[in-house]
């Protein structure tokens, strides 16, 4: 009995020990469940799940750019753009093009069986806008592009030299679904071009940067890129690109580079949420110490932009911009002593921020400044009810930019000091 007893507790000691070890150890029977980490949700909870229904539209995203090749009956190659565009079959690898009968390539197809995918770079968006806005049956399009056509190895078919990813194809099937005939395409050789591609064959989509159409815009590797029917003006003689930004494949140098002062704004309207996602963009800004020493003030009133407009002389945009963000500094939370100034660049960081997510999100803004200069101060904490312990650094007009304002190119090597200044001769 004596050592039953004995027993039991050496097992509870046991028990106890294994219980405490795995406790210290972290490890359990029951796994922890992992962290759910918030950029998941993209930080967006503003987001809604309600649905607006839109009718029959295509919406299938993303959707590719893509340039079709293909030879006249008397051998002159052609190129037009297409967005219905897409693998069809792994096995024969296939892919299927739609094609309108009225476009020149539907005729050159039609006779010869044969076409080439060719997937543009971000650096050919206004070639590939050009070659889906003009036909082949009023120009030649390779010429007045300046694109080189190559024979195909395999088809007979052109492809274009200079774009990085051409793929040839026999046709196997057409069919005939309405406004469109779409062609199946055998896929028989793809080529990439060795910049692009490992010794694996793999290939890296974020150099190529390859083009997505999207509706109102074309983009890139998180960049808009020029918009369709509009970018492809950069070859004619008579039009402009309205919209023509420089293009990086860095999407934050993307926004960095081509932010500007937006002076000139559209009728269209920026709503709430868009003014509180650029309020969000501010907030995180890096602070001194972390003190935050900031409030904003989003205005969508007409009537407040009208006024403000009234008493500040640098910001008569503001008549027609659709809102505006003030940036004021809380002194109530800045540092004491002489650290309590950090607020301007505290403020100043948040201001930044704004400007680049507006660039960023296709909105334009402009910083107008009111701080130091306090004549301005006092007006716009009256008109706006601020209260004292508030000081107003800026006031940012927000709106749709109309494309007159351009970005400034400020580089300037000799402002730039290697380890120590040096004076240039
Ligand atoms: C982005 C974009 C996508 C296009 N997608 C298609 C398409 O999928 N099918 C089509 O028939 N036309 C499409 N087009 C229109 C043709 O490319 C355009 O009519 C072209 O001028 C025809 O050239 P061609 O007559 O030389 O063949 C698209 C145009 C653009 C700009």
């Amino acid at each position: 009995m004596q050592n039953k007893a004995t027993l039991l507790n050496i097992l509870l000691a046991i028990i106890i020990v294994v219980l405490v070890y795995q406790l210290s150890t972290g490890k359990s029977e029951t796994p922890t469940p992992p962290k759910v980490h918030r950029a998941i949700n993209y930080e967006r909870d503003s987001i809604s799940s309600e649905k607006k229904s839109i009718g029959p539209k295509g919406h299938i995203h993303p959707k590719p750019a893509v340039v079709i090749g293909s030879y006249g009956k008397d051998g002159k190659p052609n190129i037009m753009t297409a967005a219905w565009a897409g693998v069809v079959n792994s096995v024969p690898m296939s892919i299927g093009v739609s094609i309108r009968p009225s476009r020149l390539s539907y005729e050159n197809i039609m006779a010869t069986k044969a076409f080439t995918i060719n997937v543009p770079s971000a650096q050919f968006v206004a070639h590939m806008d050009y070659a889906g806005n003009i036909s082949g049956y009023d120009e030649d399009k390779f010429q007045k592009l300046g694109l080189t056509a190559v024979k195909g190895d395999f088809t007979n078919a052109p492809y274009i030299k200079e774009f990085p990813i051409v793929i040839e194809c026999e046709v196997t099937e057409t069919i005939d679904l309405g406004s469109h005939v779409q062609f199946i395409g055998k896929v028989i050789d793809t080529k990439v071009d060795l910049a692009y591609i490992d010794d694996e064959n793999q290939i890296d989509m974020s150099m190529i940067n390859p083009i997505i159409y999207g509706g109102e815009y074309y983009y890139g590797y998180g960049q808009r890129l020029g918009k369709p029917w509009d970018i492809g003006k950069r070859f004619k003689d008579d039009a402009y690109p309205t919209f023509e930004p420089k293009l990086y494949n860095n999407p934050t140098l993307a926004t960095i580079h081509n932010r500007k002062s937006v002076r000139h704004f559209t009728s269209q309207q920026v709503n709430q949420q868009q003014l509180t996602e650029l309020v969000r963009a501010g907030m995180a800004a890096p602070t001194a110490v972390n003190k935050q020493p900031w409030a904003f003030v989003a205005i969508n009133e007409r009537s407040k932009l009208d006024e403000l407009s009234e008493i500040l002389p640098y910001a008569k945009m503001l008549k027609q911009a659709t809102g505006a963000i003030v940036v004021c500094g809380d002194m109530s939370r800045a540092l004491d002593g002489v650290a309590k100034e950090y607020w301007i660049q505290d403020c100043s960081a948040a201001t930044q921020n704004i400007l680049l997510a507006a660039e960023s999100m296709g909105l334009g803004a402009v910083w107008t400044g009111v701080h130091p200069i306090s004549d301005r101060e006092v007006l716009v904490k009256k008109v706006l009810k601020l209260p004292e312990h508030f000081t107003v650094l800026n006031v940012i007009p927000v709106g749709y930019p109309t494309g007159e304002d351009q970005p400034k190119d400020k580089w300037d090597e000799n402002k730039l000091h290697w380890n120590t200044y040096t004076e240039i001769q």
